[in-house]
Order: structure tokens, then sequence, then C-alpha cells
């Protein structure tokens, strides 16, 4: 038995640990930055998937049956390939789970253009990851992706609200709708970019609905975990979450207090 785990490339990852623990408090959560090699959105499918597993490795070493991967760059580029090649050779009883399934399964209901904007880093944009996953879902949504390089980097520097970060959220806004003028839902593929929410408001045009995944992916691990008793009774429940980063833990620990909205003490780990 253990905590849930919740793995990021740094601290994006906390907005869907606070979606999740806003639906499941009761549950113990262990939070894994990968802080010292963020960002991932830039890096290749392979250096991705290692850094990915050793991350998820290290989880179920600390005792975590269930690990998230609270990064859709991640999900994008190893989630499938651990699920199919590395648990059973692990220990088939883990699981591994993504952000981007729930997340796609929220849109196709949703659009009324069936016409769906991807922002989202070059990897995950790259990867075709929501494409497939919607053409699965609903083959008659056309969806158009937008890489957009600069909004990681914005927020893990603390940019997301200086007068510099509107340039490169308005031109990134405006070069997805001018490629798709029908567009009439966005999804924020990249667990970084709620930090920039306010930027993005102010810029997209009112009628284009926004949508945030963490809220629908803890709907969904709450649902998950209601259709799987035994993976639930494998959860300790104390309440707790404990926060580790590869970089310095005091600055992880003050940045991520002002995501969480509660001071917190984070532990620096090697992977
Ligand atoms: N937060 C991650 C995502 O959702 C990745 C950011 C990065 O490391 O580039 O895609």
């Amino acid at each position: 038995m253990g905590p849930i785990g919740v793995f990021d490339s740094g601290y994006g990852g906390l907005t869907i640990l606070r979606e999740i623990r806003k639906v499941m408090p009761q549950y113990d959560y262990l939070y894994l930055g990968d802080n010292a090699r963020a960002p991932y959105g830039t890096r290749s499918f392979d250096v991705v998937y290692e850094f990915t597993l050793e991350a998820v490795r290290y989880l179920f070493e600390q005792g975590c049956d269930l690990v998230i991967l609270a990064c859709n760059t991640a999900s994008a580029k190893a989630l499938r390939t651990i699920q199919q090649n590395d648990l059973p050779k692990i220990d088939p009883q883990r699981r591994v789970l993504g952000v981007i399934r729930p997340t796609v399964e929220v849109v196709a209901d949703i659009s009324k253009t069936r016409h769906v904007g991807i922002m989202a880093t070059p990897g995950t944009i790259r990867s075709h990851t929501y494409e497939l996953e919607l053409a699965k879902q609903s083959p008659d949504i056309k969806v158009t992706g937008e890489a957009c390089p600069m909004w990681v980097p914005l927020v893990e520097n603390e940019e997301y609200d200086s007068p510099g970060a509107d340039y490169f959220v308005r031109e990134r806004i405006e070069n997805l709708l001018r490629r798709d003028p029908l567009i009439d839902n966005v999804i924020l593929g990249c667990t970084h970019y709620p930090l920039l929410l306010g930027k993005i408001r102010q810029f997209m045009p009112e009628g284009v609905h926004i949508i945030e995944q963490g809220h629908y992916v803890a709907q969904s691990l709450q649902d998950y975990l209601r259709r799987h008793p035994e993976m639930r009774e494998l959860i300790t429940e104390g309440g707790s979450v404990r926060f580790l980063t590869t970089e310095q833990a005091d600055a992880f620990g003050q940045k991520a207090a002002v995501f969480m909205g509660e001071p917190l003490e984070a532990e620096r780990v090697q992977l």
C-alpha cells in the first residue's frame, strides 16, 4: 500500500494534483517534479520516454501502486510504451495513467462546430496523440494543433504574469485561429498552461471556450477508482502530500506553495 504518485517534468503537474485533491482529499499523494531536466516539451521521443520511465520506477520504489503522468508531453510520448512494454515486466499489478484520454473524452461532447484547437508543447503536438485519440472517439472532429514552445519557459521562469508574456501568448492564439477560424473549443494540452490562464483569456476571442484539463482528469481518476476497488484498496488514506523534486528543494517549495495555496516543504531526490 502507498500514496498515489503524481509525476510532471516540473511544476505544471501541480495544477492537476490540486484538482485531484479537491475531489479526493482522503488519499495520500507523492508528487515528483523533474525540475532539473525540465522542460520536456522540446526533447525527443526517446529522451522523454527514458526520463519518464525513470520517474515511474522511482515512484514505484517509494510504494506507489498507481502513478499519474500529470504531464501531456510524458503522456503523449511515454505512456503507451510504459503501459504496453514496461509494466508487464516491472509489475503487472501496478498502473500508470495519463491526462490526454480524459481530456479528449470531454471535448467530443461539447464542440458544436466540430473544429477543435490544441495548444501544447512542440513534443505533444508532434506526437499527434490528441488527434489520434480524438479520431478514435469522434472521427468527425477536425483538430488543429498549435505548438507553443515559449509558454512552458514563461511559467517555469515565473514570467507568466509579466507584460513580456503578452506577445508570446497572443501570437500563438492568433496563429491557431487564423489556421482554423471555425474553432469553438481550445484544449490547453499542457499542465503548465493554467498558470497562463489570465493572459490566455485576455487574448482568446469571446465565444471560444477554453478547456482546462485538471478538473476532468480528477473526475476521470475518481471514476477509475470507483470501477477498480482492487486498486483503491492499495492507496493509503491519510490526506497527506509529499513533494519531491530533482532540483533545489527550497526553490521548489516556495513556488509550489503558490500553485497549491498553502506553505509546503519539498525534498530533493536523485532519479
Ligand atoms: N507540463 C508538461 C505538459 O503538460 C510539460 C512541460 C515541459 O516540460 O515542457 O506537457
